[in-house]
């Protein structure tokens, strides 16, 4: 069998950590009991793993409390519930060229319902100017920013923004699909008040998992996007007041919990090693792929140490999409072309319609890897 390279995590991660499929199969086939419904004992031993993976991701992301943890399906889903939860008509948002339809998309909705989107300036490379913040922030309801671009990978500057926006009572949210089990991070240090995760990029989880991290101050801002059973207060129609419940309704992705809850457990204590791998071998992807840059490639973002993992390349005068087909045809690199989700963020980098081709590593990609990932795209720069 041919053998592949699997450069697309920030898609999604492979493989999971170990044990994740086991203990999501294990749940269905021995425990299988829904949680905050019945008392009874397998009950309540499910309800100890919901609580201990809200535990888990409170402790990695430097958040308020294990109840401030809401799960959610994915970042999506955590992105439209703060959003949505939040922005009302009328309010302005201020956000930033570089972000995933995930922002952009609830951001168009909102605002035909009057709510004001404004985009911060970035330079070149997709880098927050970060001078304009103060004199744009009065008024404004919330920032939403990514804290990793899926397009260049670069890093926003969440410390320097959350100060600001604290200082100027505005709320910050932020999108971590891309830094989550990446870069460390610290929602009390950076001044997050609403982060969204997913479970199943560098967390290492399954799909359909994520949560929502948030400040009392913004759950008591924001309306529950879902409305439903909580299995708490069942005799009010309205929504307890009372987090994770105000905005859980509905039973939970258990089988994902489960596989989260071990994935977590072997991320937490592996945390500072794999993110470590991770951010070195980006760099040498940058480096090594930037070193093609007189023979045709164009290597848009800043450089190693304002990036995570993930380098998207533009093949001059090529069609980026038929190099990702040979990339994986012919040396079996598995990439991911086109637009990303992220049009603006093209725009922006002027590789709008034509896309780019996105590399991105994870914690079981190998340097000599991406040694044969740089002397194949050198290869295909010289084809015909
Ligand atoms: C920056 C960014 N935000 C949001 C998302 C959406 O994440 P999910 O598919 O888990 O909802 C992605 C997924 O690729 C992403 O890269």
């Amino acid at each position: 069998m041919k053998r592949t390279y699997y450069l697309d995590h920030a898609a999604t991660s492979f493989p999971k950590a170990p044990g994740v499929g086991k203990a999501m199969a294990d749940y269905i086939d021995t425990v299988g009991r829904n949680v905050g419904r019945g008392s009874y004992a397998p009950a309540q031993e499910a309800a100890g793993v919901v609580w201990e993976t809200r535990e888990q991701l409170c402790r990695l992301m430097g958040g308020p409390a294990p109840q401030n943890v809401v799960f959610t399906s994915g970042a999506t889903a955590g992105l439209n519930l703060l959003l949505k939860g939040l922005l009302r008509p009328g309010d302005r948002v201020l956000t930033s060229p570089m972000e995933h339809n995930a922002v952009l998309r609830p951001l168009r909705q909102l605002e035909t319902l009057g709510v004001t989107a404004e985009e911060l300036p970035c330079d070149q490379a997709g880098r927050l100017l970060i001078d304009a913040l103060p004199a744009l922030l009065p008024g404004a309801r919330a920032v939403v920013l990514t804290h990793a671009s899926n397009l260049t990978g670069g890093l926003m500057p969440l410390a320097s923004v959350g100060t600001l926006c604290r200082a100027a009572g505005v709320f910050f949210l932020v999108d971590a699909a891309q830094s989550a089990g990446h870069v460390p991070i610290d929602m009390a240090a950076m001044g997050i008040d609403g982060l969204s995760l997913p479970g199943h990029k560098g967390l290492l989880g399954p799909q359909g998992i994520g949560a929502v991290l948030l400040t009392d101050a913004l759950a008591q801002a924001l309306d529950p996007l879902i409305a439903g059973g909580t299995g708490s207060l069942s005799e009010s129609l309205e929504m307890p007041p009372f987090l994770p419940d105000r905005l859980e309704a509905g039973t939970l992705n258990l089988p994902g919990i489960y596989g989260l809850h071990t994935a977590l457990a072997y991320f937490e204590p592996r945390a500072a090693a794999l993110m470590d791998r991770q951010r070195r071998l980006g760099g040498h992807l940058w480096a090594r792929l930037s070193e093609l840059t007189e023979d045709g490639l164009t290597v848009p973002g800043p450089g190693p140490g304002e990036r995570v993992g993930v380098v998207s390349v533009d093949f001059q005068g090529r069609d980026n999409g038929e190099m990702a087909f040979l990339l994986e045809r012919d040396y079996g690199i598995q990439t991911r072309s086109g637009l990303h989700c992220a049009p603006a963020a093209h725009r922006h980098l002027g590789t709008f319609p034509r896309g780019m081709v996105r590399f991105s590593v994870g914690p079981e990609t190998t340097f000599e890897e991406l040694d044969y990932v740089q002397g194949a795209v050198y290869e295909l720069l010289f084809s015909n």
